[in-house]
């Protein structure tokens, strides 16, 4: 364990657990749009900016991805850190102006215009829907691609990705909501990645419960007998 000074407060960490974490569950308020707890930092979105001091230097750094060490004092609201926080906030406004979380944050921040050149994209370009498609669910049916102003999130080659589960943990984690699910007659389809599977429906009730891909994929994950994924979980209990 390591203490560290958190707006004049000490507070005790694991060493090397990420700041953000850290501070959220403290009770400090700093906003975050590409972290999440259950996956790996990327430090995409610029929003949880803190001040760190570490002996004579003090620098501003995104939380998310800084791993705590002793001694270290930080300051989570500042000068700096409202005018920096402001100018991310400019940035995902010019990127996704009419995104109802954008929005939100323009209005907490009092962020008005931007100087930036309108783009109108729905995705702020999080990593969220890359690093849980592959870290939880495993299958990395969706990628980055492009550099600069074409960068952008999707199955490679913009073709319908064949590993794709339909599991909908990318719609689930989605801050922008630009992750579409929908389901018609035997079909769910990820509206975004242009991905369709056929549903399976229970042996019990008959109600449409999973896609029959990510029934076999996990029968295959688990060793658990196919015959199990033949029920739904509520015929299950
Ligand atoms: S729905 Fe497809 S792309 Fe989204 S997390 Fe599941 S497997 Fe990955
Ligand atoms: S599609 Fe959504 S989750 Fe994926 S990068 Fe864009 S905003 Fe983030
Ligand atoms: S939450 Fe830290 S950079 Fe996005």
């Amino acid at each position: 364990m390591v203490t560290i000074t958190i707006d004049g407060k000490k507070i005790e960490a694991k060493e090397g657990e990420m700041l953000l974490p850290v501070a959220l569950d403290n009770g400090f308020d700093i906003p975050h749009l590409c972290y999440h707890e259950a996956l790996s930092p990327y430090g995409a979105c610029r929003l949880c900016l803190v001040e760190v001091k570490k002996g004579n230097r003090t620098k501003l750094t995104t939380s998310c991805n800084y791993p705590v060490m002793e001694g270290i004092e930080v300051i989570t609201d500042s000068e700096n850190i409202r005018r920096a926080r402001k100018m991310v906030v400019e940035l995902l406004l010019a990127r996704s102006p009419n995104v109802p979380i954008i929005k939100k944050l323009a209005e907490k921040y009092g962020v008005t215009s931007t100087r930036f050149k309108i783009e109108n994209e729905d995705c702020i370009l999080c990593g969220l829907c890359e690093r849980v498609c592959r870290e939880i669910v495993g299958v990395s049916a969706i990628t980055f691609m492009g550099r600069g102003d074409k960068r952008e999130v999707g199955p490679p080659f913009k073709i319908e990705p064949e590993v794709c589960i339909g599991c909908g943990a990318c719609v689930y984690i989605c801050p922008t909501d630009c992750i579409k699910l929908e389901e018609k007659n035997d079909e769910r389809t990820i509206v975004r990645w242009n991905r369709t599977l056929r549903m399976r429906r229970c042996k019990i009730c008959g109600e449409k419960f999973a896609p029959w891909f990510q029934l076999e994929y996990f029968s295959k994950l688990t060793n658990i007998p196919k015959d199990f994924f033949e029920v739904c979980p509520n015929c299950r209990k």
